[in-house]
């Protein structure tokens, strides 16, 4: 075996979700070589002192909204395209991002994907995949056009149970879920029950309770565990695996965590912004609030944020994702549509017409660490789980991605050591997004990436907060199917899908 190498990163902790081991790691051709103590210095090859820091595996933000109209169909705008999106992943120690091509109703999934290269392949600095938002499965699109375009590596769907221009009856999602069987296709669900969303809003519109407070109001937690549980009942019925996005409510979590101890292959994502962040945001002067209405929205009850630590430590959640969904407060076709389209001129605004999300994709992976490792509510290991591996084995790409093994690509964060660690202050001004705010600002975090790696090249430098690789350097990623627990083959009646 040639002891050829690029890159010897040193006197770094290499930590996997399984394990952490002092060693150093040797690179070729963008991919992992070695991992061994005290590797020879060779002529020509790059050596970095990771100076007794954690390394763990590039980031996988597995639900990313790049340049996607937002879900309400009002003509706002994402602040991001696809380099700024891609620039700020890697500056927050993100390699990979999966993204969505969304289907309009009576359009193809092809035409989607294939818009969303032209506006992809070219921009993108970090690698990335494509997930599907189905909004139309007919005969053709589930049985002709998605196994094509699972060749193609796109093995994974996102389904909305609310939102007029994406929902999906359940009729409907029973179409998705057959196919997904089929086809070996990830599907995730945004759960949310339509019907009680658009009454309660109705209802709070004739009232005059429009301020961004009652977006949450609109949507109580059992507007998301009731979509939860009739989501995972359809699942079950298809015996097929199902990832629930961006779950918040405590009952929700609830009803995941005993399908799961019934052995069902049900997932689940969360967010930092509901560990870190309450309903108290969309209660702030004026018409700041707006900055932080999402969907389902931050929980009112601040112990809340306590029960989504407790189900990333316990491993009810699979993943955390950023559900980086960013549109700028100060933009016409952003948060101020909910000033502009605004019938009872609350001078508050109108919940009902701003654009849902939040940015995230920089502060996704630096949260998880400071907040969660660094203060002790995750073990490293579990950090490595929930921010890389697991993604990677849900959504096929492992072990490509999301973990340090010879033959895997060498995507690498470096953090500082206990010795050099010094508290970095969030500040949008130091962002590499193109929003023009983060739900973060001021908050002191007690380490941020010094160096992000990308297929054996630094791509981030910390010590200068500068993003290094050039738009059109990320690249696409075939995925395969999970590898997570599949279907069981258990049947709730004598139905069988064949
Ligand atoms: O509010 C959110 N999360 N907006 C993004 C769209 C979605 O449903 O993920
Ligand atoms: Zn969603
Ligand atoms: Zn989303």
């Amino acid at each position: 075996m040639s002891f050829d190498l690029d890159l010897i990163i040193r006197n770094g902790i290499v930590v996997t979700a399984s394990d952490q081991v002092a060693c150093d790691i040797g690179i070729k051709d963008g991919k992992i070589r070695f991992l061994a103590a005290g590797l020879p210095s060779l002529d020509g090859c790059q050596e970095i002192d990771a100076e007794g820091g954690f390394i763990t595996p590039g980031g996988v933000d597995s639900h990313v909204h790049v340049a996607q109209s937002a879900a309400k169909g009002l003509g706002a705008r994402s602040a991001d395209d696809w380099t700024s999106a891609t620039r700020s992943a890697l500056a927050g120690g993100t390699t990979t991002i999966l993204a969505f091509a969304v289907q309009g109703r009576g359009t193809s999934l092809a035409n989607a994907v294939t818009d969303y290269h032209t506006k992809s392949d070219d921009f993108a600095v970090c690698d990335y995949g494509f997930h599907l938002i189905v909004t139309d499965p007919n005969e053709h699109q589930m049985h002709t056009e998605l196994p094509k375009l699972v060749e193609e590596g796109i093995t994974s769907m996102k389904i909305y149970m609310t939102y007029a221009d994406l929902k999906l009856n359940d009729g409907e999602i029973l179409n998705v879920l057959f196919a997904a069987r089929k086809y070996k296709v990830t599907t995730m669900v945004h759960c949310e029950n339509a019907d009680v969303i658009d009454w309660m809003t109705k209802s709070l519109q004739a009232r005059g309770m429009t301020e961004p407070w009652h977006h949450g109001t609109s949507r109580p937690p059992i507007v998301e565990s009731e979509a939860t549980n009739r989501a995972l009942a359809l699942a079950e019925l298809m015996d097929t695996p199902m990832l629930i996005v961006h779950v918040s409510a405590p009952e929700a979590i609830n009803i995941i965590r005993k399908a799961q101890t019934r052995l069902l292959p049900i997932y689940a994502e969360t967010c930092p912004h509901y560990a870190l962040l309450d309903g108290s945001q969309m209660r702030k002067d004026g018409f700041e609030g707006a900055k932080c209405v999402c969907s389902p929205p931050l929980r009112d009850d601040p112990k809340d944020k306590e029960r989504i630590w407790e189900g990333l430590a316990n491993s009810t959640f699979t993943v955390i994702s950023s559900d980086h969904a960013p549109t700028c407060y100060n933009d016409e076709r952003g948060k101020q549509l909910g000033l502009i389209e605004n019938p009872t001129n609350n001078p508050r605004g109108n919940f009902k017409t701003i654009p849902n999300g939040l940015p995230g994709v920089e502060t996704r992976t630096p949260l998880l660490w400071s907040e969660g490792v660094l203060k002790g509510r995750i073990t490293p290991q579990k950090f490595v789980e929930l921010n890389s591996t697991n993604a990677a084995k849900l959504y096929g790409m492992y072990p490509q991605k999301g973990t340090i093994q010879p033959g895997s690509d060498a995507d690498l964060i470096i953090w500082r050591s206990d010795k050099s660690r010094k508290p970095y202050k969030i500040e949008n001004s130091k962002l590499h997004h193109a929003c023009d705010y983060t739900p973060y600002e001021g908050v002191v975090l007690e380490d941020w990436p010094r160096y992000t790696i990308l297929r054996g090249k630094i791509v981030y430098d910390g010590e200068i907060n500068e993003v290094l690789a050039p738009p059109g350097s990320g690249k696409f990623l075939q995925r395969g199917s999970s590898t997570l627990p599949g279907p069981r083959n258990q049947w709730l009646s004598e139905w069988r899908p064949e």
